[in-house]
């Protein structure tokens, strides 16, 4: 007859104590008390209209956030990294040409994950605490002639953040998505998704990730 060898643990019988402590890196970060109190709502199913109403407060906050009007904005519960592989794999196909900028971590991340699918991945590279000019991102768009070129904007793994503006209207003129890792800098530099191109062609463009 079996029997329970492992009592409960004490541990977890006395309340959960956590200290404040103030976080300035890319993340974890402090999270506001207006959202942490958030948590104790009671847990509706995904189904319930009250849901639909929330999701579309939130997704009223993120347009506002990325300066946006394009109706396809949402927000994908997930970590970063799978923000980055639900828009890498849902805007690449196998065999398809990528151009990644790469001056950090983030960039050697996302040319990984499109190989992973089978893209055919290039890349432009700047040594770390470096980025792009215009002209750069031209001559590399203009060679590859990617479907998707991918920028990122706060480059947390050597704090550079990367300037958008004139890029997304590159896109355009070589009919390539842009897609902008804006992980770490979202809320703390501004992003004016519209106006940095991506408005006029909405359904072809993607724009920032966000954990
Ligand atoms: C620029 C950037 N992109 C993506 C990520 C990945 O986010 P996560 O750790 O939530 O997967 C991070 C995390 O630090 C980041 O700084």
């Amino acid at each position: 007859m079996s029997s329970i060898s492992v009592p409960p643990p004490k541990c977890l019988q006395k309340p959960l104590t956590v200290p404040y402590r103030h976080m300035f890196g890319p993340g974890p970060s402090n999270v506001p008390s207006r959202i942490l109190k958030a948590g104790v709502n009671p847990v509706i199913g995904h189904m319930h209209p009250e849901i639909f109403e929330i999701m579309n407060d939130i997704k009223s906050g993120i347009q506002y956030m990325f300066q946006t009007q394009n109706k396809m904005t949402l927000a994908v519960s997930g970590t970063g990294h799978s923000a980055m592989e639900c828009a890498i794999f849902n805007a690449v196909e196998p065999g398809d040409s990528v151009l990644v900028a790469v001056n950090g971590i983030w960039g050697e991340r996302a040319a990984e994950m499109a190989e992973r699918i089978g893209a055919r991945v290039n890349t432009i590279v700047a040594p770390p605490g470096g980025c792009f000019t215009i002209e750069e991102m031209e001559k590399a768009l203009s060679k590859h002639r990617p479907v998707l070129l991918f920028v990122a904007h706060g480059e947390s793994s050597t704090g550079v953040l990367h300037p958008l503006d004139g890029i997304g209207q590159l896109c355009h003129k070589y009919n390539c998505l842009f897609l902008v890792d804006s992980v770490a800098s979202i809320g703390g530099a501004p992003v004016y998704m519209d106006q940095q191109g991506a408005l006029k062609n909405p359904a072809r463009c993607f724009h920032g990730f966000c954990s």
